[in-house]
């Protein structure tokens, strides 16, 4: 058994995510969790929300609501839309937490001690018409290395490069709008990002095993210079962590709070003495999945997050990690494995949380249940490439994977049975070449899939998933029990008792991907068993004869054309 501490990058505190989102670090990081717990691992899976920075002001002052309130308002809304979908965190923390002010004033200590925090006058733009400073993301403009003309002042959407607001071409104010920007002096602290280029590099290089994608941007960014130019980490903000050197007054810096992209990875390991403290046990309790030290040496740490995030993961946070390990007494866990994602766009263009544009996680739930969504958005994850929702290829999908092959499966079979033999498993009968055959390439699948699910390799999972589900298909039409039963009713039974048997193991093996589907079909099979199929011809036989079932309601309903149209036409505008 091994431990696994797995995190999705935590989603900005301001509105609902959309489909997009989901799919690039929560839904996969879910899977991943889902599965490592069922095969006996212990798990500890953090989420959170990034709750400081310039958008969650601007977006409570547009609700009219003190920040404090909002955050707190918005995180009880994510957190339920996150249960709607079955994210089984064992924590969705807040980065607003007491515990991360208290980790992220700690690091900043400890870096400074290791001689990686420098201090320097810096020029800040600032808006005259909105009458204050403005950060990175609140700053747009033309991109200096791709040309691309809305790109943020932390970030190019476009091309990934992380930037300084002061490098645009062309800068306004994304609040009003407005050009009347001047350049102002204000001190600011930054993290010696430079210092560590060795070290990252040779980090990274030696991540041989990494999805490409990871490495890529990874080492982009490493090589090309200036991806580990020295970042400022604190803002002329009042909302964040204020900066604090450990329990210390930083003197010089009273006033300013810490840069949310400083605080918000440090939430990873708040998160987990938040959970500590829920579940009422003490800081031993998180330190042994985070401190080397204490027990985290033997833990695996895998990171989930869209490709946009890589950089701050491969290389600020890093940074962070292995500069604080420097002082003595420090030994904090780095990551093991980053699984990146490209972005899921929407029926011909792309998702847009400013725009209203596409889905959105409670919409969504408002017309379809969890497993819907779940199955499309992991059997299409932009794995190798960015992928695209639209409704046809949404309704194609649940109506054939989940409707015809799983759902139509087991309504037939437990049909079948409650027809001819009555709501329990049959007894008699002998199993033959076919099912010699159907073992055989059932246990060659399902050793598939959990390689695949191992390596997080998520659509290979969902086409191997699906593979195993239409082997009982093919089973049932070949073997033809309702044939058989006019002359061999014994015969009919065999076929019928095993078949029962294959449901209860595509409900354990189906549950990472269709968690809620899973446990309606273990309860029509009114068993508890939710072993792993290890060894497939005792799996196959785990329900006895005379085992008591109920036929189960449909699980999967058809989405008709006249809904896809429908939804369409409802999700083709904006969202307000
Ligand atoms: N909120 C960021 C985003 O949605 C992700 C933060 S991940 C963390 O892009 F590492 F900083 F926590
Ligand atoms: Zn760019």
């Amino acid at each position: 058994m091994a431990r696994i501490l797995i995190t999705s990058a935590i989603p900005y505190i301001n509105g609902i995510k959309h489909l997009g989102n989901l799919v690039g670090s929560q839904l996969p990081a879910d899977l991943y969790a889902r599965y490592m717990r069922q095969r006996g691992h212990e798990v500890l899976f953090l989420c959170a929300t990034d709750e400081h920075g310039t958008p969650a002001e601007l977006a409570a002052a547009k609700a009219g609501e003190p920040v404090a309130e909002f955050c707190a308002k918005m995180h009880a809304v994510q957190s339920e839309i996150a249960a709607g979908f079955r994210l089984s965190f064992d924590k969705f923390g807040r980065s607003s937490s007491p515990q991360n002010r208290k980790l992220t004033q700690h690091f900043a200590g400890k870096l400074d001690e290791a001689g990686l925090i420098g201090e320097v006058s810096e020029k800040q733009v600032y808006s005259i018409t909105d009458g204050r400073f403005l950060p990175d993301r609140y700053i747009e403009g033309t991109c200096p290395n791709c040309g691309y003309d809305k790109a943020r002042g932390d970030q190019c959407e476009n091309c990934t490069k992380q930037l300084d607001p002061i490098d645009l071409i062309e800068p306004r104010s994304a609040i009003s709008g407005s050009t009347d920007l001047e350049v102002r002096e204000t001190r600011h602290l930054y993290l010696k990002q430079s210092q560590m280029r060795g070290a990252l590099t040779e980090w990274i290089e030696s991540k041989t095993d990494w999805p490409i994608l990871t490495t890529s941007i990874a080492k982009k960014w490493l090589n090309d210079g200036e991806g580990l130019q020295d970042r400022g980490i604190t803002r002329d903000l009042d909302w964040g962590v204020p900066v604090r050197k450990g329990d210390q007054p930083w003197p010089g810096m009273e006033g300013k709070v810490f840069y949310v992209w400083f605080d918000a990875p440090i939430e990873y390991i708040a998160c987990a003495a938040e959970w500590a403290e829920e579940t009422g046990q003490d800081d031993a309790a998180w330190e042994r999945w985070w401190r080397t030290d204490r027990g985290a040496d033997d833990v695996r740490y895998v990171q989930f997050m869209g490709k946009d995030n890589v950089p701050f993961h491969t290389l600020s946070f890093p940074t962070t990690i292995m500069g604080a390990n420097r002082i003595e007494g420090e030994a904090w866990k780095l990551v093991d494995y980053i699984k990146a994602f490209n972005y899921l766009n929407y029926d011909g263009g792309q998702f847009s949380t400013s725009q209203g544009r596409g889905i959105f996680m409670d919409q969504a739930l408002s017309i379809l249940p969890a497993d819907y969504w779940r199955w499309w958005l992991l059997s299409h994850a932009p794995e190798t490439s960015d992928s695209e929702f639209t409704w046809e290829n949404f309704q194609v999908s649940a109506n054939k994977d989940l409707a015809d092959v799983l759902g139509n499966f087991v309504s037939r079979i437990t049909k079948f049975c409650r027809s001819k033999f009555g709501e329990s498993v049959p007894d008699g009968g002998t199993f033959g070449p076919e099912e010699q055959a159907l073992t055989e390439a059932l246990t060659a699948r399902i050793r598939a899939y959990e390689a695949h699910m191992e390596a997080m390799e998520v659509r290979k999972s969902a086409a191997e998933l699906r593979a195993i589900w239409s082997l009982g298909n093919e089973y049932l039409q070949s073997s033809a029990p309702w044939t058989a039963f006019k002359t061999d009713p014994d015969r009919a039974a065999a076929i019928t008792r095993l078949s029962l048997n294959l449901v209860r193991i595509y409900a354990v093996l189906s549950r990472p991907f269709l968690p809620d589907a899973a446990a309606e079909m273990l309860t029509a099979m009114h068993t508890e068993d939710d072993s792993w199929p290890d060894d497939v011809p005792a799996a196959l036989a785990a329900l006895p004869a005379g085992h008591v079932f109920t036929v189960p309601e449909v699980a999967f309903r058809k989405i008709t054309d006249d809904e896809r149209d429908e939804w369409q036409a409802q999700f083709a505008g904006t969202r307000d």
